[in-house]
């Protein structure tokens, strides 16, 4: 693993540091604490889910993370618990990594964040460094300290802590809070920990400055510090930045459709300028996951909420919503009816390389498909078992199926809603041989288009003049 270096045991702290939330993004930064040296306490409140880590294996998929687990649960630094006090009780420095979901009205749902300040405050048996990774709006660490400010005169220590009552700012158990916001992506969050390009802290002490300096400085990447509200807004500017290049180019795409150009030369053409950069300018079925429809939505609530008019950000929601009805009319363009054809799906996932099915677009199309009537023959390399908790196995209108060639048996069309590496490898001759119709739709303009019609197929994607070049074809 390229990722990570090799280390002598011990600890670089005597302290160990307690990681509160062991989801996607709290298990690799554990782990990566574990693999810089640091005696890590990995707490989480779900059972089942500390139980699994405990056997060993890893409770998602993580290029690198399964390594890792076992590496550190061998050297004895990883140290998964359900005991959420008694981490905290034992650290000096709480890194928060639990979730921040969407509320219905759009806010950040800051419920686990004010569950944990309530367990931290009542386990301030010393200073303590509380650092909030999770991704939150500007002024939640404000927040965070009044809470444990409260708390900590008023809840008693849980059993097992080490029984004094947590004593409290006045009685002298001091505390910080830092913001730390994550920038990790799905699928890299390893390499990711490693090799960061910018680590931004929030802090309002030079002790925890000082803190969170020694803990990062092996990393040897830039350390922008600020205060914390600037370091909350940080996070939420990158992502909704991020989210807007690709409503940007999507809606481009459209328009690319509309008028028979290219938006994949229209993206490089634009790109190599750097000051706009080739990344993030992919177009297809649109931006899901965990962060960015959630993020953008805090943030233009954040925004309102202050009165600062949404327009942008509200505007880059919009193009995104609309993206599987303009696939979705790309697949009725050339199926006419999908009621009663069989559609394969390839990818479930959000995005290659992790089995994260959050948000994901791919599980939009396939509910537009059933909603219409279609029975759906579903493939992702990692992600099938978790969609099978939101669509279960229906034979005949939900398949899952062992590889891409197995769904494609009997298709009306292939649909590709995720960009594995995997399926552009595919032998698409074969893949034709075993639908009914060689019509396929590429939602993340994975294959090359002009390939893709001499081997025969009736090729759709997005924003590669593909409509008007299909209906070239059939008025030849
Ligand atoms: N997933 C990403 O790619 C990513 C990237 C950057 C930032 N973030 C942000 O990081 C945060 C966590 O995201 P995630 O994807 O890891 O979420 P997740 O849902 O995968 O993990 C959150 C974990 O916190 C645990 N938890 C909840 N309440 C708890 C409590 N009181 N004590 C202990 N554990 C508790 C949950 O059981 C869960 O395991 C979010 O704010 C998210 O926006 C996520």
């Amino acid at each position: 693993m390229a990722a990570v270096r090799d280390r002598k045991s011990g600890g670089p702290g005597k302290e160990p540091i307690a990681v509160l939330g062991m989801g996607h993004v709290g298990l690799p930064t554990a782990l990566g604490f574990a693999e810089l040296g640091w005696q890590v306490l990995g707490a989480d409140d779900m059972v089942e889910k500390i139980d699994h880590l405990k056997t060993g294996k890893a409770t998602f998929y993580e290029p690198d993370m399964q390594e890792l687990l076992t590496k550190h649960l061998a050297s004895g630094r990883f140290q998964p618990t359900k005991d959420v006090d008694a981490a905290v009780a034992a650290a000096r420095v709480v890194f928060v990594c639990v979730g921040t979901p969407q509320r219905e009205n759009g806010a950040a749902d800051l419920s686990q964040i004010e569950s944990v300040a309530r367990t931290i405050a009542r386990n301030l048996n010393g200073y303590k460094l509380v650092v909030e990774k999770s991704t939150v709006p500007a002024s939640t660490a404000e927040r965070i300290k009044r809470t444990i400010g409260r708390y900590a005169r008023t809840e008693t220590p849980a059993n097992g802590t080490n029984g004094r009552r947590a004593a409290g700012k006045e009685s002298g158990a001091r505390f910080d809070v830092a913001s730390n916001p994550e920038f990790l992506q799905e699928g890299k969050a390893i390499h990711n920990f490693f090799h960061p390009e910018r680590i931004v802290i929030g802090v309002e002490s030079d002790q925890a400055r000082q803190l969170l300096e020694d803990i990062y400085r092996p990393l040897k990447c830039p350390i922008v510090v600020t205060d914390l509200a600037t370091s909350e807004l940080i996070k939420h500017s990158a992502n909704a930045f991020l989210s807007t290049k690709i409503s940007f180019i999507n809606m481009i795409s459209d328009i690319c459709d509309a008028v028979g150009a290219d938006v994949a030369s229209v993206a490089r053409g634009i790109g190599l300028d750097p000051r706009i950069g080739h990344q993030f300018l992919s177009a297809g079925i649109g931006f899901g996951g965990y962060c960015f429809p959630k993020d953008l939505k805090a943030l233009l609530y954040l925004a309102e909420e202050h009165g600062v008019p949404g327009g942008i950000l509200r505007a880059v929601e919009d193009v995104n919503l609309r993206r599987i009805e303009v696939f979705m009319d790309k697949l009725r363009h050339a199926l006419w009816v999908l009621q009663g054809k069989k559609i394969a799906v390839l990818g479930l996932a959000f995005k290659p390389l992790t089995d994260d099915i959050r948000e994901s677009p791919a599980l939009r199309v396939v509910e537009e498909l059933l909603k219409e009537g279609a029975a759906v023959r579903l493939y992702d390399p990692e992600a099938m078992p978790a969609a099978q908790q939101v669509y279960p196995e229906a034979p005949g209108r939900v398949d899952y199926c062992r590889s891409a060639y197995e769904a494609a048996r009997g298709a009306h069309a292939v649909v590709i809603t995720t960009e594995w590496e995997e399926f552009r490898k595919l032998n698409w001759k074969k893949m034709q041989e075993a639908m009914e119709v060689p019509v396929l739709v590429d939602g993340r303009n994975l294959l090359d288009p002009s390939a893709m019609r001499e081997a025969g197929f009736e090729y759709f994607s997005m924003g590669r003049g593909s409509r008007q070049v299909a209906m070239t074809a059939s008025a030849k």
